[in-house]
């Protein structure tokens, strides 16, 4: 193959440069610009991570303030978007709507192009993150005969989105502040993790110079699958039929025997407790604090602690993945499953721009162009039809 290299799913190729996120699959380490994931769930907030993921530092005082301003004051979206979302079927799935409203985007700014010029590629980066909530929250009211929630510009970031959704009367909505934070929490936890399907998706695309609604929509495609934003949908399907505590070691062994696997447990990268997953769980307990347990819980932690102990995962380094306990928070929040990928999409948007920022900026990267190991035949003579 002369000097080409065959890397199908480029598994061993290192497609760029990026200061943005670490990852220690061996040792468990995920760093957002070098802080270590654990330190920014507990003391910071989504607003102020998706900062330092497009800035590359933390903000001071005054810098957080205006992004917080900036951010609060572009999440209202053309009211034509209302009128493009009455377009679908009664059971759209909320994903694919979201899709096709992040790729109208575009058409609503004749500068979104412009990407060359700092001041407007920056207006875009802040409505991309400002408006990602309103959109899904259409979607979401759509799909249940709602009428659409406007934006609160009074409540942060996830309580303005858990209003949109959840807004019921006419009075104020004051979501929980404890819901609100387990939400933010679970933000910060997916708001970027390197060159993952989604985010080399926003990099390939973003690469033809598109503008960065139609390159951050085509993440949202790529998270649409469910080998990468479905696996926690998965799991909670998985311990609805498992049903009872009784019933795990029965399914354990079914695991075991190569029957069907474990979802939400193993991971490319992670070899080791993926670190999300850790805190994932001390959010959930505080979660069901406010809305009661549920049974899945006791299934999911019965899970966890026999096949932590068990030879098998064990020795293939399988440990519970990000995707383990956050369908069960979901779920206690009231998010439907088809939500799901939806809620992933949103706080990814901070890190797919971020990486669309670097590869725009980075003199290195070119238009994405693999090469192939061409498998089919040649120099035929073409046949006339009524000969074949
Ligand atoms: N349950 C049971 N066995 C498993 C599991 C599992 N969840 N995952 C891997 N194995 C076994 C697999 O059968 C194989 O065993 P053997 O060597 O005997 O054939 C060995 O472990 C290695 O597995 P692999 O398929 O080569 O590993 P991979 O790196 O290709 O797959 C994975 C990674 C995440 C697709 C896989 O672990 C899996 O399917 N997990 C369940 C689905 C899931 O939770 N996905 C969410 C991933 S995290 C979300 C994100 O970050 O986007």
């Amino acid at each position: 193959f002369g000097m080409m290299t065959y890397d199908p799913a480029f598994m061993n190729t290192a497609s760029c440069r990026s200061s943005i996120t670490y990852i220690d699959g061996d040792k468990g380490i995920l760093e957002y610009r070098g802080y270590p994931i654990e330190q920014l769930a507990e003391k910071s907030t989504y607003l102020e991570v998706a900062y330092l993921l497009i800035h590359g530092e933390l903000p001071n005082q005054k810098q957080l303030d205006e992004w917080t301003y900036q951010i609060t004051t572009h999440t209202f979206v053309h009211e034509n978007l209302k009128q493009f979302c009455e377009g679908f079927r009664y059971d759209a799935h909320p994903m694919g709507m979201l899709l096709a409203t992040t790729g109208a985007l575009s058409t609503f700014y004749p500068d979104a192009n412009k990407i060359d010029d700092p001041e407007i590629r920056y207006s875009h980066v802040v409505r991309l993150i400002a408006k990602m909530p309103t959109l899904a929250a259409f979607a979401y009211r759509h799909a249940r005969g709602m009428p659409y929630v406007y934006p609160d510009n009074d409540l942060n970031y996830p309580g303005n989105f858990l209003g949109m959704l959840f807004k019921m009367t006419e009075l104020k909505y004051q979501p929980d502040p404890r819901i609100e934070r387990a939400l933010d929490i679970l933000f910060i936890l997916h708001a970027d993790h390197e060159q993952n399907c989604s985010t080399s998706a926003v990099r390939a695309v973003g690469s033809s110079q598109v503008d960065p609604y139609s390159a951050v929509a085509a993440g949202v495609a790529a998270l649409y699958g469910p080998l990468h934003g479905g696996a926690n949908e998965a799991v909670l399907r998985m311990l609805r039929r498992i049903g009872t505590l009784e019933n795990v070691p029965a399914f354990v062994e079914g695991v075991k025997n190569g029957n069907e696997r474990l979802m939400g447990f193993g991971h490319r990268v992670y070899k080791n407790y993926d670190p999300r997953a850790k805190i994932i769980k001390k959010a959930c307990e505080d979660v069901f604090e406010v809305t009661g347990t549920s049974p899945l819980l006791d299934i999911a932690v019965e899970l966890e602690k026999i096949a932590l102990e068990d030879e098998y995962f064990v020795s293939r380094k399988l440990y519970p993945n990000v995707d383990f306990y956050s369908g069960l928070i979901y779920e206690a929040l009231g998010m439907p499953v088809d939500m799901f990928p939806v809620l992933f999409a949103i706080p990814r948007t901070s890190g797919w721009i971020a990486q669309w920022l670097e590869m725009t900026q980075d003199k290195e990267q070119k238009i994405a162009r693999p090469r192939q190991i061409y498998t089919g035949g040649r120099t035929l003579d073409y046949v006339p039809i009524g000969d074949r």
